[in-house]
């Protein structure tokens, strides 16, 4: 063989060797590893979403894990309360608190110090708490509460309201338990005017609730709707904040007022109220109950001391003992019961002095709070 033919052959040597070499140190690509599949067998359609329970108002109650056998057992309260405000608040706090022990339910109860915007963080704690399913609140204001009570729908929280009102719509919470205000303010007019009947003037002093509170927004109200019937006029009004010493003040400057201490009545907006007003009458000299009549809320033990001396005229009663029966509602509303109405009202009565010291001493002996 030339050397040209061998030169050829020992090119056409090296350019295989090459080739195969490279062929064992590059990676052979694989085929991607197919998975297995069986063939998609067909399946039942998921089920159908429980239909959602909504109310007669349009509220769509959460769907309780242990419905629909909850028992008070598998209840766990977030409360969220006013804060001190005076006697019918301590009754109040202690029903809640008594019930709860007494059904082994778990309550977790927040004090809001007065302040809505406390209320609406003390909200976001129990949606945020995995354990709570029922939050219960005593509003301090009507106003600012949608976005949590929406927050808590959301995230599967029945919410009560106890006692006070919201203007929020009832879509938005599951129930209220609580006082007619209106009605309240309705039979504290009425009870005005019989007390005044035949006097040439009847000036009206009123000292108001907290700023805000539905109960004074709405006792005001129904105060003005029947006052109008015998001729009343509120000459004054200005909050007293549930309390004895601010509302004590407040009277104090009115007995000084040249206009406004000629008065006749004074509409308080709770017993607290009515006792600062009657301490600053007598400290100006005159009676309470004969020179100045006294009508207000709440049937305290105070109420009825004061009934049976006689310094209070007129005791509208506003009943505080709700625990049960909220969480007798609350049980129902875990267990998916959406035939609860949208508001459920406390039945009430009215105590005067004019029962006399012997009747209201029997009916205190008896009372609660
Ligand atoms: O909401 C009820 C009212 O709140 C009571 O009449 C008053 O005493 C309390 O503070």
């Amino acid at each position: 063989m030339n050397l040209n033919k061998l030169f050829k052959v020992f090119a056409v040597v090296l350019v295989l060797s090459m080739m195969l070499a490279a062929c064992k140190t590059a990676p052979v690509a694989t085929e991607a590893p197919v998975v297995a599949t069986e063939a998609p067998v067909a399946t039942e359609a998921p089920a159908a979403t429980e239909a959602a329970l909504v109310t007669s108002s349009g509220y769509v109650l959460p769907a309780a894990a242990c419905a629909p056998n909850c028992t008070y057992n598998d209840m766990v309260v977030g409360f969220i309360q006013t804060g001190p405000e005076g006697a019918w608040r301590t009754a109040n706090n202690a029903s809640f608190d008594e019930a709860a022990t007494q059904l082994g339910i778990t309550l977790k109860v927040y004090d809001s110090q007065g302040k809505v915007e406390n209320q609406i963080s003390a909200f976001q704690t129990f949606i945020q708490d995995p354990t709570v399913n029922v939050i219960i609140l005593a509003a301090v204001d009507t106003k600012g509460f949608d976005d949590v009570l929406k927050e808590a729908m959301d995230n599967g929280k029945i919410v009560i309201l106890e006692d006070r009102s919201l203007d929020s719509s009832a879509s938005l919470y599951y129930t209220r338990v609580g006082s007619d205000f209106v009605l309240e303010g309705q039979k504290a007019g009425t009870e005005m005017c019989k007390l005044l009947e035949g006097m040439d003037t009847k000036n009206v002093l009123e000292i108001s609730g907290a700023v805000g509170a539905s109960a004074g927004i709405d006792r005001g109200t129904g105060f003005r709707q029947t006052m109008e019937e015998c001729g009343i006029t509120v000459t004054a009004t200005q909050t007293g904040d549930w309390k004895v010493a601010p509302s004590k003040a407040v009277m104090e400057a009115w007995l000084k007022d040249p206009v406004l201490k000629d008065v006749q009545g004074v509409h308080a907006h709770n017993i607290e109220e009515a006792l600062g007003a009657i301490q600053a009458i007598k400290e100006a000299g005159l009676v309470p109950g004969v020179d100045i009549k006294v009508v207000a809320y709440d049937t305290t033990k105070d109420t009825f001391a004061a009934l049976i001396s006689g310094e209070l005229s007129v005791g509208v009663e506003c009943n505080p003992l709700l625990g049960p029966q909220v969480y007798e509602i609350a049980l129902k509303g875990l267990n998916g019961d959406t035939s609860i109405p949208s508001y459920i009202v406390s039945n009430e009565s009215v105590f005067t002095s004019a029962q006399g010291a012997t009747e209201l001493q029997s009916i205190l002996d008896g009372w609660k709070y």
